[in-house]
């Protein structure tokens, strides 16, 4: 695979004298890739069924004739005005019960039929007039499901759509849906909660107090195979004329939709890495954390989401958007230290990426990202990250080509755990995603390189270690799967607390295959209750209280109650640990297994491909390594 670099332009935005002075200056920079289109609608069809294609033809053939791979994106984000005038109820209705409003963008409900039709003949539009465009090299399908927190919809369409899905999932022989198996399901029983009909089922916003967990983790589930249908309905349409590939741009710290099912649509999953944007509401760490990265990012997020949407991605992965400069949309917005934008483009190479495109091309002088950064400033002088992409063009152009390499050890990622964690945290501010990314950093901190895989894995054929931590349901045949791998496995906490609709499985949980153990209760822990551990660390936020049969004692608090048992390859962590508790208990379960392992620095991060090891300095001190010297907001490179 060889690596590319690209970015995000807005042809529409600019005079038409401009374009092939841009075009000629991303061919000149070293650029392979740039995607359009994906806000244009307003300008592709400025009346209902008046269309204007000339000027997306016009940037096509200058892009393209410059040498330029363009990745066409689908508008779908942005539903022009006209259309609320034709569809008022298509817009996405909050939790409160409040439609969103037009005016900015992804105002629309996943739901809303009519709303779906015009996507599928805008769609339609572009893939029929493009698809065989030589230019257009990948498609992209919408931007950025469910940003701004719109994956889920409560309006009278989500509503009617939920009852017809509900009725789906609750019916067999030709039964159309049976109440009374979701009555039972759901324990309904309690709180007089139960049903005579799928139509008297309404969405689990505004009720009194919290809705019955079962029903929110229903309409969680619904919610995401709405995105999933909505995406598949674009490829369909877009494969229907198109041999290219198709994408989609997730986001960081999005998980309420799942990602993997929207993936199996596609050939290739990409990103927008935003290091700075996500480090102060979305990392989760303490403010000296934050304050010693504020220019650099942390060093574990965008690594954690490399993985994530390369598993996603099965293998092909970008990142569509790469932060370039200060964005405009985070609590503080500082400028990244000098080299972060070469060193984020070559973590995400040595992730595995087969792209890294920047966003944007040019700062916009108007409306909502007018303070956010691009390869050149406004008035199209180049900005600090034209030249640190230049120096990422020379290098990538006389780089190898690269292979992915299977990591020793994984860490499955659940979307249905997150949204079961969600509806039932136990404790203020737990969430599964900030569990499994302490349990990542900890790995990375041993140097590490870490897989991460989808809950529909089987196969766990050279994974040495694999982490279960937090996933609430676990299907029997994944604990089979397990327990007969050759992978020593670490399960807990909450690992498959509840079966498929929220309920204790019955003679309580996890009941894992060849490892007789009990929760039997539960607690979750204020962040100054800490209970320390017997040989380090602590266990906070949350604990369980376990029962063994046959099973050995590994690790107790100092007070002496069981935090870590084991049987044979499996492993049950009965509680959520501090960065030193996990680092404690996984590195003795690490060296068990012989893998070769360090204490890095909190800026020092380890990635292999399979010729290469990079190092990769968040820090702003060279830091030494094997004896090898990774100079401060760099990376180096030594073959393996
Ligand atoms: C992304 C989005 C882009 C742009 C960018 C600004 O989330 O996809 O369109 O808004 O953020 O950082």
């Amino acid at each position: 695979m060889k690596r590319t670099i690209g970015t995000c332009y807005y042809p529409e935005h600019w005079p038409r004298e401009i374009w092939e002075q841009d075009a000629e200056r991303m061919a000149d920079l070293g650029l392979t890739w740039v995607r359009i289109g994906e806000f244009a609608w307003s300008r592709l069809e400025p009346q209902p069924g008046q269309y204007d294609f000339d000027w997306l033809d016009d940037a096509i053939r200058i892009l393209g004739t410059a040498g330029l791979k363009v990745v066409l994106g689908t508008p779908t984000a942005t539903p022009p005005r006209w259309m609320i005038d034709r569809y008022p109820d298509m817009l996405a209705v909050d939790k409160e019960g409040r439609p969103r409003k037009f005016g900015s963008r992804r105002h629309y409900c996943f739901s809303h039929e009519g709303y779906k039709s015009e996507c599928a003949r805008i769609v339609r539009e572009l893939a029929n007039r493009y698809g065989n465009n030589p230019y257009v090299a990948a498609w992209q399908t919408d931007n950025e499901y469910g940003c701004h927190d719109t994956t889920v919809s409560y309006s009278a369409a989500a509503r009617r759509s939920f009852q017809l899905w509900l009725r789906k999932q609750f019916s067999n022989n030709g039964n159309a849906g049976d109440i009374a198996a979701l009555n039972a399901a759901w324990g309904n029983v309690f709180w007089s909660m139960d049903y005579d009909d799928f139509d008297q089922i309404d969405l689990p916003n505004l009720t009194v107090t919290e809705p019955n967990p079962a029903h929110s983790l229903a309409f969680r589930r619904f919610s995401s195979d709405q995105v999933v249908a909505f995406n598949k309905l674009q490829v369909d349409i877009i494969r229907s004329f198109s041999d290219a590939p198709i994408a989609h741009n997730y986001m960081g710290g999005v998980t309420d939709f799942d990602h993997f099912k929207v993936g199996q649509d596609l050939e290739i999953s990409s990103w927008d890495s935003y290091p700075l944007g996500f480090l102060e509401d979305r990392v989760g760490q303490d403010d000296s954390h934050v304050t010693h990265f504020a220019r650099q990012g942390d060093p574990d997020y965008q690594a954690f989401h490399h993985d994530l949407y390369r598993a996603v991605g099965r293998g092909r992965w970008w990142v569509m958007e790469q932060q370039p400069g200060p964005v405009n949309w985070a609590p503080f917005n500082p400028v990244p230290l000098p080299g972060m934008v070469r060193l984020w483009t070559w973590e995400a190479f040595a992730h595995g990426a087969e792209a890294v495109c920047y966003f944007r091309w040019r700062q916009a002088p108007m409306a909502q990202e007018q303070m956010h950064a691009g390869l050149l400033r406004p008035d199209s002088v180049e900005a600090p990250a034209f030249a640190e992409a230049r120096h990422v063009a020379q290098e990538i152009a006389s780089a190898p080509d690269v292979s992915i390499k299977q990591a020793p050890v994984a860490i499955m990622f659940d979307y249905n755990a997150d949204f079961a964690w969600n509806i039932q945290p136990h404790g203020r501010g737990l969430t599964y995603l900030s569990l499994i990314f302490d349990i990542y950093r900890a790995l990375r901190q041993m140097g590490l390189s870490i897989d991460i895989l989808s809950p529909e894995t089987r196969d766990f054929d050279g994974y040495k270690l694999v982490v279960m931590s937090g996933m609430m349901h676990v299907p029997e045949d994944l604990k089979q799967a397990l327990s007969q791998s050759d992978a020593r496995v670490i399960w807990g906490p909450r690992s498959a607390a509840r079966d498929t609709h929220m309920s204790l499985p019955d003679g309580l949980p996890p009941q894992l295959v060849d490892f007789d153990i009990k929760i039997t209760s539960v607690e979750s822990l204020r962040p100054s209750l800490g209970i320390e551990l017997e040989h380090g660390g602590k266990c906070c936020h949350y604990r369980e209280d376990i029962e063994i049969n046959d099973a050995e004692t590994l690790e107790t608090t100092k007070d002496g109650t069981r935090i870590v048992v084991a049987r044979g390859k499996q492993v049950y962590v009965a509680g959520w640990l501090d960065q030193d508790g996990w680092m404690q208990i996984l590195r003795k379960q690490c060296q068990n297994l012989g893998l070769d392992l360090y204490d890095l620095p909190s800026g020092l991060r380890c990635r292999d491909t399979l010729t290469e090891r990079f190092w990769i300095n968040y820090d702003t001190l060279d830091h030494t390594i094997d004896g090898l010297t990774v100079p401060a907001l760099s990376y180096s490179v030594q073959p393996i």
